[in-house]
């Protein structure tokens, strides 16, 4: 670990911007889960606890005009802050602007005031530097605790830290940052083997980048969920009414060519005529999909197929479902592939944030996974960056040590 962390820093007395990842789901404006909220609590702790003044920053959703700023107001996740933290959690409404900073220099020490979400400023997504001095000011030292933003090149991510550094100020990592590199290295280094990558979820054009990057670090790659739909078709086989991405099959066939071998598809699939409102569920012969139906999950043989590939392996990335997980109904080959993974015997194995948290966490399985990342874009760019994402390079390097690339 060559980044500073904030262990490396004098706190006492210091005003913090914390750029934290608070962008949690809403259902119908409630938190549905805190997880990210609750990963981000040992920081901020740690500050207080050693006197700082806290300012904590974070964009929530994507906002396009008015009535996305009604439902994504970062006020929504003060309540359960200020009770995980024990402290009442002060709230900006601004992000930048006077009252923004008037609340900033008001702010003694111990006390942690939450800024209004970054991308209410248009500036935020475009990396603006007015924005990023304006972030900057009052601020003694930036930290990054939002590794599930990091992947991102916006004005709280990265401009700031630059604005600061010119003004010779520190910045650092987090304790959620230090642990998420630390796991996820693992997997860039690829250094334990068997090293077998799991990749599922709706879209190969999403994934590109990393099945080209794991194709090289991993010594098998089983591709599960809508994704294979696409690579089954390249080889030829009826995918019926499944979900197909036309414009990948190329790139899906050039794949297979390239892995010569490692890439392991399902061999049969649960199958229905719709997944909203099936009348017929069904489990194919083989590979093959009727043109009645579409593919929602992996099939029996599969599920066993995939768990014999997965024995032995000691160390496991695994991203995406292996079928429409939400229905209970097509939730089978994702909870045994998950049950599989984290029951491996002696194995490192850690979940690529999104959709397989959540499964995981649906299913009770949590506990049984090494590491599970907050971030679900940001662990993949990392993957496909060779362990690189600009909000984290960014921040400086320990004294004494300097990163080569
Ligand atoms: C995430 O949910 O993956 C992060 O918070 C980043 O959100 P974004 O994709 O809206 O930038």
């Amino acid at each position: 670990m060559s980044k500073k962390t904030i262990k490396d820093i004098q706190i006492e007395d210091k005003t913090i911007l914390v750029r934290v990842d608070f962008n949690v789901p809403l259902k119908d404006g409630q938190i549905s889960d805190d997880n990210r909220i609750v990963a981000a609590i040992p920081t901020i702790k740690y500050l207080l606890d050693n006197n700082a003044k806290v300012v904590l920053c974070s964009h929530l959703g994507k906002i396009k005009n008015e009535e996305d700023k009604e439902k994504n107001n970062l006020k929504v996740v003060v309540p359960r802050l200020s009770e995980l933290l024990g402290v009442e959690v002060k709230f900006s409404n601004e992000v930048v602007g006077e009252s923004a900073s008037n609340l900033i220099k008001g702010l003694k020490r111990g006390e942690v005031l939450l800024l209004q979400n970054t991308r209410f400023e248009p500036g935020e997504s475009k990396n603006d530097p007015d924005l990023a001095s304006k972030l900057s000011e009052g601020i003694d030292v930036f930290v990054n605790d939002a590794f599930g933003s990091s992947h991102r090149k916006h004005a709280s991510t990265y401009g700031v830290v630059e604005v600061l550094k010119g003004e010779g100020k520190e910045s650092a990592i987090g304790f959620l940052v230090e642990k998420e590199v630390k796991a996820l290295n693992r997997c860039v280094e690829a250094k334990i083997k068997p090293f077998v990558a799991v990749l599922g979820g709706a879209k190969v054009s999403d994934k590109i980048k990393v099945i080209d990057g794991l194709l090289e670090k991993a010594d098998k790659l089983i591709i599960g969920g809508a994704m294979s739909y696409t690579f089954l078709k390249a080889l030829g086989y009826e995918i019926g009414k499944s979900r197909v991405e036309e414009d990948q099959i190329e790139y899906a066939k050039n794949c297979l060519d390239k892995a010569k071998g490692k890439i392991i598809l399902p061999i049969d699939h649960i199958i229905a005529d719709d997944f909203q409102n099936p009348t017929k569920i069904n489990v194919s012969m083989d590979q093959n999909i009727n043109e009645e139906y579409l593919g929602v999950d992996i099939g029996p043989r599969t599920i066993n197929y995939f768990k014999e590939e997965l024995n032995g392996s000691k160390m496991v990335f695994w991203n995406g479902p292996m079928g429409v997980f939400e229905v209970d109904n097509f939730a089978n080959g994702t909870k045994e592939i998950a049950k599989a993974i984290g029951s491996l015997e002696n194995a490192f194995s850690v979940i690529g944030g999104g959709d397989s948290a959540a499964a995981s966490k649906k299913f009770g399985f949590s506990e049984l996974f090494s590491h599970i990342s907050t971030g679900g874009g940001a662990s993949l760019e990392m993957i496909e960056n060779d362990g690189h994402l600009p909000g984290i390079d960014i921040i400086e390097d320990k004294q004494g040590e300097h990163n080569e690339d």
